[in-house]
């Protein structure tokens, strides 16, 4: 949510830091802007809209100058307006700043600062940062490293969460960082230094990166760039080399991310799984959980927290778990696991999905089960994430960056990775040998199998053609194809901005079957198996009642012509693998239904990417 990325350098800002946000639009898009460093003052560019408006403000005013901040912003405090855009200046135009997070004693700072006759012109809790920066630095006029000791003066007296950018107008070689809950990393280039919220901000451009941890200052000069803690001590700099590409993170031949990421998903899931089953290949061997295993031996209960299209990946998990492992499993919002005293029984595991890594309801259910003293695991996307560094240990994805806002990939892997957790702690239990290769093997056959499905994509289209005036959808599954249901209506609501809901197949008649008319297109995911009777009787009872059906379907399960409108036909597979293979045509159902509606897909309005904010 909100992007920044600043550039100190040999060469003109301008085309970096245009292209840093280009790459970064997908963490906010209401409103872009950028800083420069002029003589000795500030050139400020600020648009609403997308990086594009800004980008050709920025080509008629030609800035030149080697140094600049920018941001694209997605609003939590004050309206989309040119006034809240970032960046924001101090009144006496001496600081310029960038923000992700939300100060929240803001209104405190904001009093005290209206006292000393500061004038704000935003309604932005940034603002009122920039100016509290501003009234260190003016204080402490004579004094050696002025910007830093403002800037920490005034980060004591904030709280809540910040990635910031800071520039001084009387320091044209100086650009300051600092973080507290919103990620910031710093770039490496040759004779180029970066600042940014995100990698994919200068992939192309620098291939070693600093992350900066919580409580850390950057500090960015011509000559290099020290990391100190927030006392003003020198901290641990560890350089990483970035593994994104430029092909990562640029469309190619595809017209948005979100349908590059859905194609992506055979390799995706080969990559997640690659390397960690066992040499007999009866069971899963994830690296980051070496070390837990007497932990995991002995557990009594898993808890998952996880937001969103996560928390959905979380409830296949529960199923998976439980039948693989016979561990009992919850599946929490995040958001409520932290600020509920959940009971404590047993040996409990707390495993946290994010596909960022940097979801704050997240990253606070796991810091409240560290203060529980749970075993926390985390499964993410994100390389050197927040909660890749505040996890006991974890799992990544290994799926490439996630660009497009609606999750896919991200999904599909972390259903995979579950179903490889559940046969690890299966096979620590009661899973045989035998169970155990059937599904190594059925985990295996994924990406193959995946591919298939994609090739009927032209099918997928003509559906959501068939479908697209609805306004209303419901979507139907039972046990793990529950959470699919659910995952398929999310998808569809976020970026066609169609009425849809989940439940289970056989929830319908319990209330959701008043909705049933000639405009409510019912979409049933169908088990296998003994299940897949009853839900074709669900699939009747809508039929009776005159509503569309949809039947998403494996191939050896025969459907009466009666029971369904339209079916599309998936691999029949192993129940452990149903529910990524069930995922495919929903995305892509989705994803035509709302381009065919003429929609961005890969900016729906009003999300953001990754929510750093509570
Ligand atoms: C936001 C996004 C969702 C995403 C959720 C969790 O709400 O709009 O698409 O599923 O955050 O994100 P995470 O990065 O933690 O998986």
């Amino acid at each position: 949510m909100c992007g920044i990325v600043g550039y100190l350098g040999d060469r003109i800002a301008r085309e970096a830091l245009i292209d840093g946000l280009r790459r970064l639009e997908y963490r906010g898009y209401d409103s872009a802007g950028a800083a420069f460093h002029d003589g000795d003052r500030f050139s400020v560019a600020r648009e609403t809209g997308r990086v594009e408006n800004l980008a050709g403000a920025l080509r008629e005013s030609d800035p030149q100058s080697t140094l600049g901040i920018a941001h694209t912003r997605w609003a939590t405090h004050g309206a989309v307006t040119v006034a809240n855009t970032h960046p924001h200046l101090s009144h006496d135009g001496k600081i310029a700043l960038v923000h992700n997070g939300v100060i929240e004693n803001f209104a405190d700072l904001k009093r005290f600062l209206m006292r000393k006759g500061v004038e704000f012109s935003s309604e932005t809790d940034s603002e009122v940062l920039c100016n509290l920066i501003a009234h260190h630095y003016a204080k402490l006029e004579g004094e050696e490293n002025r910007l830093l000791e403002a800037l920490r003066k005034a980060l004591a007296r904030c709280r809540g969460a910040y990635g910031i950018a800071v520039l001084c107008a009387d320091q044209p070689g100086l650009m300051l960082g600092a973080r507290r809950g919103s990620p910031l990393l710093v770039g490496l280039g040759e004779g180029e230094t970066f600042l940014a919220s995100d990698a994919s901000a200068f992939v192309g451009r620098v291939r070693d990166a600093v992350y900066l941890n919580d409580g850390e200052i950057a500090v960015l000069q011509e000559d290099g760039f020290r990391i100190l803690t927030m006392e003003g001590e020198d901290a641990q700099a560890v350089t990483q080399t970035i593994d994104q590409t430029v092909e990562d993170v640029e469309l190619g031949d595809f017209e948005s991310y979100m349908e590059k990421e859905i194609y992506e998903q055979p390799t995706a899931l080969e990559n997640s799984i690659l390397g960690r089953f066992g040499e007999d290949g009866t069971t899963a061997k994830l690296g980051g959980l070496e070390g837990h295993e007497d932990t995991l031996r002995q557990l009594d209960r898993i808890v998952f927290v996880a937001c969103g299209t996560a928390r959905h990946a979380c409830m296949v998990g529960e199923y998976l778990i439980e039948r693989l492992a016979r561990v009992p499993v919850e599946v929490e919002h995040a958001s409520e696991f932290r600020y509920r005293n959940s009971p404590k029984a047993g040996h409990t595991m707390v495993i946290a999905a994010s596909q960022s890594g940097e979801t704050l309801d997240t990253l606070e259910a796991v810091r409240e089960a560290r203060i529980k003293g749970l075993l926390t695991i985390g499964i993410t996307n994100g390389v050197g994430s927040s909660l890749a560094r505040e996890t006991d240990g974890g799992v990544y994805q290994r799926v490439g960056p996630e660009i497009g806002v609606a999750s896919t990939k991200a999904f599909t892997s972390q259903v995979a990775l579950c179903g490889m957790l559940g046969l690890a702690l299966g096979r620590m239990r009661g899973l045989s040998p035998m169970q155990g290769r059937e599904i190594a093997e059925a985990l295996q056959a994924l990406p193959a199998q995946v591919s298939s499905i994609l090739q009927h994509g032209e099918a997928l289209r003509e559906l959501a053609q068939k479908y697209s005036e609805a306004e209303h959808l419901l979507f139907l599954g039972r046990q793990e194809l529950y959470p699919v249901a659910l995952e398929g209506a999310l998808k569809l609501k976020e970026i066609s901005y169609a009425h849809a809901e989940g439940y289970p197949a056989a929830e319908l008649k319990h209330g959701p079957i008043a909705l049933i008319n000639p405009e409510c297109p019912c979409i049933f995911v169908v088990e296998d198996g003994e299940l897949a009777g009853k839900t074709i009787a669900n699939m009747q009872e809508v039929k009776a009642r005159k509503g569309p059906v949809l039947a998403i379907a494996p191939e050896a399960v025969a459907i009466p012509d009666e029971a369904a409108d339209d079916i599309f036909r998936i691999p029949s597979s192993h129940d452990i693998t149903r529910p990524i293979l069930a995922t495919i045509p929903l995305q892509l159902f989705a994803y035509h239904f709302a381009r065919i509606r003429g929609l961005d897909v890969d900016k729906p309005r009003n999300l953001a990417k990754s929510v750093t904010v509570e």
